[in-house]
């Protein structure tokens, strides 16, 4: 029988916990972290965007090409820099500003990273089909963020 999806984030937790304790270096973490939530759920899109001085650069990820840029306050992830809180946008093609890094994206979880009071970064996943998101993605998703914000 195939594992629901709070089965996998379950089972995906303590593997990240390790992934964390075993390495300082948050860009090497990020890697890991996008890899194994890419192979588990087998997203389109799963990666990391960085907060430098006024913008997102492109950071670790899985899947085809992205942006390398992102102004604050621009697209999903800026938006979801700028509120300081997780954004899920069933049908991207609806969100007014999102960018359009990959043609086939159709929906997408921007969640990020805050370390004190400061996004230090957010992770984005994009995937093919719509409303792929939800509340469980978010719960565990930002204890993931929370744990690279260590
Ligand atoms: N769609 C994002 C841009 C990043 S890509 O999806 C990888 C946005 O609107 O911010």
């Amino acid at each position: 029988m195939a594992s629901s999806k709070q089965e996998i984030y379950r089972s995906l937790l303590p593997q990240i916990e390790a992934l964390v304790q075993d390495e300082d270096d948050l860009v090497a973490t990020m890697a890991n972290v996008s890899s194994v939530l890419h192979e588990s759920f087998g997203f389109w899109w799963t990666g990391f965007y960085r907060v430098i001085e006024k913008e997102l650069v492109l950071g670790p990820f899985q899947g085809p090409i992205a942006c390398t840029r992102i102004p604050y306050g621009k697209g999903v992830c800026g938006t979801a820099w700028q509120r300081n809180e997780t954004i899920i946008v069933g049908n991207v093609h609806l969100f007014e500003g999102h960018i359009a890094c990959s043609s086939a994206s159709n929906s997408e979880i921007v969640v990020p990273v805050i370390r004190g009071d400061k996004v230090i970064a957010v992770l984005d996943i994009d995937s093919r089909e719509y409303d792929t998101f939800d509340e469980t993605d978010r719960h565990y998703l930002e204890q993931i963020a929370q744990l690279l914000a260590q």
